[in-house]
């Protein structure tokens, strides 16, 4: 075992031989949008995203279902499995099967095989001071479901924050692998500042995070002003004061937007100063988003200025 439960690293790596090694990753989840091919290409995305954070290549995988035939019938489960399949082929994986139970809700998800070189593991443990920090997709995807659900906005505003959860996270990893990364974790469930600590955590470096730099979705703050805060952000908000410590300028909806949880989030990069150029080249011959949010440091904790 190469990756193990110990560094909260994104998935598991285990060494075949010396050139060869596989990442196993399983995800799975509730519907967070209505349209059922939607939420199969966002579950497909996210699930395939931790073997992209370790710097794999996904090669296959099995879906993982559980529906409610008789409620909500063929044609629905067909779409969220079409979904997925859509999203598996643009990533050149291949489904070989998987299991399906009755349940009252709706889950779907894969688990996934990749392959990667045992020596270029891109660990949450890597991380050196001097390092800079990149974020390859814009935060919101929590705080806009709530606004959703809530009537607060319309499907249009959702539009953008389901196309960023469905966009797969292989050029970000082919572009962190160019540049040398240090270490990477993908923005999922805990946050940016969540996932963050895991990184400062795992190796024990401090992570100082320019807050006016961190890119929110559009309708993101507006939403956030009004209340539309998941009861997981406002869970996370309150975890992360444990060990982040914020400039007095940095306004409290900004604090919120910095711990929402996100589904299928982008990597979080830690970079060697000297691939930078390097990383930014890959992105920007695809119009690859990705944005500079600060530096890692010495010392522990996350720093928001
Ligand atoms: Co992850
Ligand atoms: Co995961």
């Amino acid at each position: 075992m190469l990756v193990g439960y110990a560094t909260s690293d994104d998935a598991g790596v285990y060494k075949l031989n010396d050139e060869l090694a596989i990442v196993q990753t399983v995800d799975f989840f509730t519907p967070i949008v209505d349209d059922p091919y939607d939420f199969g290409r966002i579950a497909a995305a996210n699930a395939l995203s931790d073997v992209y954070a370790m710097g794999g290549v996904p090669v296959c995988g099995l879906n993982i279902v559980a529906f409610p035939l008789e409620e909500l019938g063929a044609d629905v489960l067909e779409a969220i499995l079409l979904g997925g399949a859509h999203v598996a082929q643009q990533a050149g994986v291949v489904i070989l099967g998987g299991h399906t139970i009755k349940d009252a809700e709706p889950k779907y998800g894969l688990a996934v095989t990749g392959t990667i070189h045992p020596a270029r593991i891109v660990t949450n443990a890597g991380a050196r001071p001097g390092d800079i920090l990149a974020l390859t997709k814009p935060l919101g995807t929590g705080v806009l479901a709530t606004a959703l659900r809530r009537g607060s906005i319309g499907a249009d505003a959702m539009a953008q924050a389901v196309s960023w959860m469905s966009t797969l996270n292989d050029r970000a990893a082919t572009a962190m692998l160019a540049a040398g990364a240090h270490a990477a974790t993908d923005i999922t469930g805990f946050g940016l500042l969540g996932h963050a600590n895991e990184i400062a955590r795992a190796s024990r470096v401090s992570l100082a995070i320019d807050a006016a730099d961190v890119p929110l979705m559009d309708g993101v703050a507006d939403a956030i002003a009004r209340g539309d805060v998941p009861g997981g952000t406002n869970d996370n908000a309150a975890q992360h004061r444990t060990f982040a410590s914020f400039s007095r300028s940095v306004p409290e909806s900004t604090r919120i937007a910095l711990s929402d949880a996100q589904t299928s989030g982008g990597l979080l990069v830690c970079l060697p100063p000297e691939g930078l150029a390097a990383f930014e080249a890959v992105l920007d011959e695809t119009h690859s988003y990705h944005r500079v949010i600060g530096e890692v440091r010495q010392g522990e904790g996350i720093v928001v200025r």
